[in-house]
């Protein structure tokens, strides 16, 4: 059977603030993410029960480990049994580069497995599954500009438009996002200071003054991270950049620009230092939805 094939997109945190301890252990969060055009192929064929998931990528588990194999078993319950999946992952999203990957991956097979199967669960009946999976695919399954909150599975769409050029560092992976929260606890945790994130949402003028908390902890985890750090601060400085800051918890980071010209400079400087980049802009939640499935594939 010839399968059907889909992106599954990447997102960035514009800003990401720790607001608090939660009872359950986890942390308050609140953070604006936003997708890009950088995306995973991830293609579909459905079988008679079995699940498999496999990916030319070394770093992409081929087993019940991965959350997309994780995702179709949750679907297959849902659906009572009697239809598998064989998923093939194109990976180009960066793994373990706080760019939701993984979670991505997830919400895709989600959505997809939903049209295939026609269990007509839609964004409502998927937000359960999406949730027992992790914190960032719930968000996946909107895409766009969105308020998290909560443990960041919270979801607000937010009617933003944001039409910077986007310039992805992606970083030397290797820190983990319990890592980095534990560090970030042991650090002293929540700031406290006001939120730039309430009142860049009152103002949408620049994303200029958004922060990310986890910073400063996922730098002090990895002098990897701290030296990619500092050049993509460095060539965002020169280059004019709105915003230059790290995604999620690590280990990726981007710069966003009013202009080409500027991105292209940074580009030129990053690419020399020996860092990889990719170009990106962002997507519309509409856009999200409609270049979900890529049609005539086979
Ligand atoms: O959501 P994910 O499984 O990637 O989170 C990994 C770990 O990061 C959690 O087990 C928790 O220790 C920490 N975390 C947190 N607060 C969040 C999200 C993650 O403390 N909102």
């Amino acid at each position: 059977m010839r399968p059907r094939r889909f992106r599954s997109f990447a997102k960035i945190n514009l800003g990401l603030e720790v607001v608090g301890r939660r009872p359950d252990g986890y942390h308050e969060l609140r953070t604006i993410f936003a997708t890009v055009s950088l995306h995973d192929i991830i293609d579909l064929t459905p079988t008679r029960n079995r699940i498999s998931v496999r990916s030319e990528h070394p770093a992409v588990p081929g087993d019940e480990t991965n959350l997309a194999h994780r995702a179709a078993a949750l679907m297959q319950r849902i659906a009572g049994g009697g239809a598998g999946v064989d998923i093939v992952i194109h990976k180009r999203i960066a793994v373990g580069g706080g760019l939701g990957g993984g979670s991505s991956n997830a919400a895709a097979v989600l959505r997809a497995l939903d049209l295939m199967w026609n269990l007509g669960l839609g964004l409502e009946g998927l937000m359960e599954p999406a949730r027992m999976l992790g914190a960032d695919v719930p968000y996946f399954l909107f895409g766009g500009p969105a308020l998290g909150r909560g443990r960041g599975d919270d979801i607000h769409p937010l009617d933003l438009r944001i039409d910077h050029k986007v310039l992805l560092v992606p970083g030397p992976g290797g820190v983990s996002t319990a890592q980095v929260f534990r560090r970030f606890a042991e650090d002293g945790g929540p700031s406290g200071t006001p939120s730039r994130i309430d009142s860049f949402l009152r103002r949408p003028l620049s994303p200029g003054t958004l922060r990310n908390d986890l910073e400063r902890a996922a730098i002090a985890e990895s002098p990897a991270l701290a030296e990619v750090a500092r050049r993509v601060r460095r060539a965002g400085q020169a280059a004019g950049a709105v915003l230059s800051a790290m995604s999620g918890s690590g280990s990726s980071f981007f710069l966003l620009f009013s202009d080409a010209a500027g991105r292209a400079a940074a580009n030129r400087e990053l690419r020399d230092a020996g860092l990889a980049t990719v170009r990106c802009s962002f997507l519309s939640r509409r856009a999200y939805q409609n270049r979900f499935e890529i049609r005539n594939a086979g």
